[in-house]
Order: C-alpha cells, then structure tokens, then sequence
C-alpha cells in the first residue's frame, strides 16, 4: 500500500462515529504517580498487569477506536503471551504511540515549555511500525498566566508539533496533534479562548508550512474552561459554546477528527462536556475523546492493584467508554450514570 492509502485507511480505523480512543501512554513519572493513589509501587510487571487489564476489557473495541500506548507497553505482552499492539488489534483498536520525550524548560523564556523528541524521530518510527504503532502522538503544553504562554512558546512548539507530525507522515503513521491549554490558573474562560486561539492559529500556520496533509492527521485539543483555581467553575453549556466557537475559527475542516484529552476534568464532567458540544450540531468535524484520567480513573481506583478486582475494573472501564461513546455522537444523559 502506498503510503497516502496507508493513513487514509488508518484515519478511516480511527474516526468512527461513535468511538473514542483511550489515552494509555502514561510515562514512567506519570504512571508512578496514579499508581501512587492506590499505594501501588510501578514495578515493570505492575504496569503490565495494569495495561493488560485495560486492553483485554471485553467488548471495548465497540466504544473505543485507538489506543495510545507508552513505548514499554508496545513491547510487553498480555498474560496469554500476546503482543499488546496485536492485543488491540484483535479487539478492532488501532493501536498508537506517543513519540514525544516530555517537556523542559522554555530557554530564556521562564515559565514557558517547550517539548521534546525530535531527534533521531525518523528512525524510531520505523521502530513502531514494526511493533504494529499505526498513528503517533506528540503533546504541547501552554501554561497560563498574565503573560504566558509567550510569542516564542506558541512559535517553537507550533515548529515542533508540525515537523514531528510532517516526519510522521512520511513514515506512514497518522500523528495526533495535541496542543495542550493546561487548566492550572485563576484565569477566566475568556483568557483560556484568547490563548487556545492563538495557540492553534500557530498551530495550523506550521503544520501547512511543513506541508503536513490537513486529511490525515488528528487533532487532539484541550476544553476551553476558565482555569481549576477561578472562584467559578465554568457551566457545561459555556465550556461547549466557547470551546466550539475557537475550534470552528481555527480548525480547518479538512481536518477529519478531534478528540478531546480531559486534563483534569472529572469523568462525569468530561463526559457531559464532550456531549454538549456534540449537540450543538453542524460541526465540521468528528467531535470524539481520546482521554486518560477521565477513562482510567474509576478503573484504576477499582483495580488497586488487586488481580480479584480485575472483572470489576474492566466492567468500569466498559461503562466510561459507552458513555463517552454515547457522548460523541450527542446522547448521552446524566441518568445513564446510574446503571
Ligand atoms: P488526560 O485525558 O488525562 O488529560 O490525558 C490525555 C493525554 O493523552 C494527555 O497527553
């Protein structure tokens, strides 16, 4: 297959109507601190058990698409011996990596961070892909405040996100653009719109600059909410409409998907935020998730790291999935929490 039919038909895997991913790519540090919450030590066999268990959850591949894994766990195995990407695949997941190499400091720039993981990017894809990855992810973070993120921040990490999303192309692999508006901070909803827009207008400048093919990419944005210290919380109703309105200004329609991260949003909150804008109706877009937290948390806090709580942690999973299913295609309600 020639390398555009390649990410045709991995775009063609991942964006159904209906269907999510889940964001399971927690780094080494990441990983150490949610298993901090249930007193669980991140050993290697630790982290195996934990990914095994979410990616042999009966019945996932109907709410969940893809499956963005850490670099350990696409080498691991499931308990049965099977590879976790072919695990996935199986299960009718396309299964992902995340390529980047974390944030550092912004030189010169205090407050601001710049991501990492460029180099040498060209041959670790050919890695991956050998391992059975079919689309990548690469995430950049904004911190807000008064002044940040800077002109430079939004510039530099705009270069980067598009020359890994462009090299990730050229490798047959559909990249995940992920620009992240972190939600710590005082700020109002209107600043965090202010800057989300700027953000991704420098987003979608380099990505074409870089001749990056708008099709065959997806774009994976923050929520526009005012930040989790502001004395009042933003309504499910704002977060849609000013969330939908910077997407619609920005986001070209060409782009085939969008699939929200949670960024510390509650489940519940995540959940009914993503099904708002979904009602809004004539969106360009798939409006779809790809969460972390908000899918693996009531999991996780089952599991505790208990191989008799395994059944009851995947039957959590399975139901954030089919409400976050439901979500995406604008039915969900409150009241399906309960069953
Ligand atoms: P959260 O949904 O927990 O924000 O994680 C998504 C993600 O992949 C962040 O990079």
């Amino acid at each position: 297959m020639d390398t555009r039919s390649e990410l045709q038909a991995t775009v063609n895997a991942m964006v159904q109507p209906g269907k999510g991913l889940l964001a399971a790519d927690e780094s080494g540090p990441t990983i150490a601190k949610r298993f901090k919450t249930i007193g669980l030590e991140s050993t290697e066999e630790n982290r195996r058990a934990y990914r095994n268990l979410l990616l042999t959850t009966p019945g996932l591949g109907e709410f969940v698409s893809g499956v963005i894994l850490y670099e350990e766990t696409l080498g691991q195995k499931a308990d049965d011996g099977t590879p976790f990407p072919q695990v996935a695949a199986a299960n009718g997941i396309v299964p992902g990596i995340k390529v980047d190499l974390g944030k550092v400091p912004l030189a010169l720039a205090p407050g601001d961070e710049i991501t990492e993981g460029l180099d040498g990017l060209a041959k670790r894809f050919a890695d991956y892909k050998r391992q059975g990855a079919r689309f990548a992810k690469w995430r950049a973070v904004y911190n807000i405040t008064a002044s940040l993120p800077s002109r430079v921040a939004i510039e530099a990490n705009a270069d980067s996100l598009a020359r890994y999303a462009a090299i990730s192309q050229e490798a047959g692999i559909v990249p995940i653009v992920e620009p992240e508006v972190l939600m710590d901070g005082d700020h109002t909803i209107e600043r965090c719109a202010e800057v989300t827009e700027a953000v991704l207008h420098e987003v979608f400048d380099a990505l074409h600059r870089h001749r990056v093919v708008l099709e065959h990419i997806l774009l994976k944005p923050s929520m526009v909410l005012a930040g989790s210290e502001h004395r009042q919380p933003s309504s499910t109703a704002d977060i849609a409409a000013a969330t939908v309105r910077v997407l619609k200004r920005m986001v070209p329609s060409a782009v085939p998907g969008l699939v929200f991260l949670s960024g510390g949003q509650s489940p519940e909150e995540a959940t009914a935020n993503l099904d708002a804008m979904n009602r809004l109706g004539a969106l360009p877009w798939n409006l779809s998730f790809s969460y972390g937290r908000a899918l693996q948390e009531p999991p996780l806090q089952t599991w505790r790291g208990q191989p008799g709580n395994v059944k009851e942690a995947q039957q959590a999973l399975l139901k954030r999935a089919r409400l976050n299913g439901a979500a995406a295609l604008g039915k969900y309600d409150a009241a399906m929490e309960k069953d």
